[in-house]
């Protein structure tokens, strides 16, 4: 998976003016002090780093979104959203995956804290394709704060609940709920700790009346053990920028994300969902799998025919007979 060519090229164009041993020295800061949690409200500083910060991170976390809306896609294949609501947006990372999925998107309003953030993320917007993308609603808020949200179709919080203030996470899920007409999505990193917060957001969203879309082919309590995390990966290429200011030699990177896809409607779930990479051997293959009463270990031989060749091109996070 790539970054869509447009938004390769607006990225690049906006760090020309920066040598890349600035650029590389700024993102090697930046993953250092979020290592050791070593910031305070205010992450990044100034342009410089906000920008180094969207030429590292925005790749990984578009992969992220890119791979949920495609569960989502799967599970609600007639869901075709006209509004998106992004909900701590960084650059706009959301809406350029929402967009490229669900072409009809219209009308996009994102909220976002930070000023640099919001510059680069219209400055990037004015090179897409999309009408709704360059229009776009850029919304200068403090989710920390109380702050008024339109419904719209689809709202999406990606690596953003984390970063708020404990005490008014769970209330922000509750009115992000309210803002949407049909689907939330909240993602955060594959992390314990990301996990956490999905599954505790999940719950919240159950007893409000959600139905869970994706990637839980139930609604019934989580089966995942407290030692234990749900999350899945998403690959994404790396371009020759990425790689310099990474001192990656890879092509590519992993990311990994936990997340949650509720809706207000009742909606077809799946049978079940491989919820680690499959163990392929000579003649047969491991699925671990989250079904509709619990989490299995099951094994596909040459002798179960189509469902063996099926389960050769599955990936983790795939949905499952
Ligand atoms: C890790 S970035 C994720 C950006 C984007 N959603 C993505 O997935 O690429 C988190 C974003 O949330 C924003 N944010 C954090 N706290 C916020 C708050 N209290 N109000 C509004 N935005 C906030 C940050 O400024 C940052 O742009």
């Amino acid at each position: 998976m790539e970054l869509p060519l447009e938004l390769i090229t607006a990225i690049e164009n906006e760090t020309e003016a920066i040598p890349t041993n600035k650029l590389a020295a700024l993102v090697s800061d930046i993953s250092k002090r979020y290592r050791d949690k070593n910031y305070s409200d205010k992450f990044l500083n100034g342009y410089d780093e906000t920008i180094a910060y969207v030429v590292y991170r925005m790749p990984a976390t578009y992969g992220a979104i890119y791979t949920v809306l495609n569960h989502v896609k799967e599970v609600y294949n007639d869901f075709r959203p006209k509004s998106l609501l992004d909900v701590g947006a960084g650059p706009g990372t959301a809406m350029w995956a929402a967009t490229a999925i669900w072409h009809d998107i219209d009308q996009i309003t994102l909220l976002e804290k930070d000023e640099n953030m919001i510059n680069i993320g219209k400055k990037l917007s004015s090179n897409s394709h999309y009408d709704s993308i360059k229009n776009a609603k850029w919304l200068k808020i403090d989710l920390n704060r109380s702050f008024d949200a339109h419904r719209h179709d689809i709202v999406i919080a990606s690596y953003s609940i984390g970063e708020l203030n404990e005490d008014v996470q769970s209330k922000i899920i509750k009115k992000l709920w309210e803002s949407a007409n049909d689907i939330l999505i909240i993602i955060e990193p594959g992390t314990k700790i990301g996990f956490s917060r999905i599954k505790r957001a999940r719950e919240a969203l159950i007893s409000l009346g959600a139905h869970v879309i994706a990637p839980c082919p139930h609604d019934k309590k989580c089966p995942i053990k407290d030692n234990d995390w749900c999350h899945f990966s998403s690959r994404i290429q790396r371009t020759s920028l990425h790689r310099k200011v990474k001192n990656g030699e890879l092509p590519y990177e992993d990311e990994k994300f936990s997340y949650i896809c509720v809706s207000k409607k009742p909606c077809k779930t799946i049978k079940s969902r491989i919820i680690r990479h499959p163990q392929i051997r000579k003649g047969h293959i491991i699925l671990d799998l989250c079904t509709k009463d619990s989490i299995k270990k099951v094994t596909v031989t040459k002798s179960h025919g189509d469902i063996y060749k099926k389960a050769r091109n599955m990936r983790w996070g795939s949905a499952f007979e």
